[in-house]
């Protein structure tokens, strides 16, 4: 299984922008067995996107495309045995758990980050919402 984390720039960032982006993520994603967790803030989208390798290929080669973003830039890429995410076609965080200031993402601390602080942010949002989950 592949697992997959990226950063971008939202273009055009509204509550109607991203609940059509959750809502078409979700739909897919169940569709091709894809998890993962979306980082959405005014300034940053940070996305991990884990399963089998060729749908999260196919998916990313989309996210690339997608114009809704900007400067989309891979930060980790890598073979997994579990998925973070198990339940969750496309977790949103809306009131990041992301440690970083507008300040700091602005001065590319997320390019900065090392593999292991963007996956300990992940695994973070994934505890934060296995203990108040009532559900997928
Ligand atoms: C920040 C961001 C995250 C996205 N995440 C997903 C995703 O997890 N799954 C997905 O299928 N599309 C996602 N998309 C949308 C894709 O870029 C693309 O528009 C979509 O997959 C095309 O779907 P369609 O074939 O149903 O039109 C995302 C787009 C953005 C801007």
């Amino acid at each position: 299984m592949k697992q997959l984390i990226y950063r971008s720039q939202p273009f055009g960032f509204d509550n109607s922008t991203l609940a059509g982006i959750l809502i078409q993520a979700r739909r897919n994603n169940r569709r091709d067995d894809i998890t993962g967790a979306l980082i959405c803030r005014h300034d940053v989208y940070v996305q991990l996107i884990e399963g089998p390798a060729g749908a999260i290929d196919a998916l990313y080669a989309r996210i690339l495309e997608d114009d809704r973003h900007a400067e989309v830039c891979l930060a980790l890429s890598e073979t997994v045995e579990e998925r973070m995410f198990p339940e969750w076609e496309m977790l949103d965080d809306e009131l990041p758990t992301l440690t970083w200031s507008p300040a700091e993402i602005a001065d590319g601390a997320i390019e900065k980050a090392s593999p292991e602080e963007l996956r300990a942010v992940f695994h973070r949002i994934a505890d934060k919402a296995r203990a108040g989950a009532s559900g997928p």
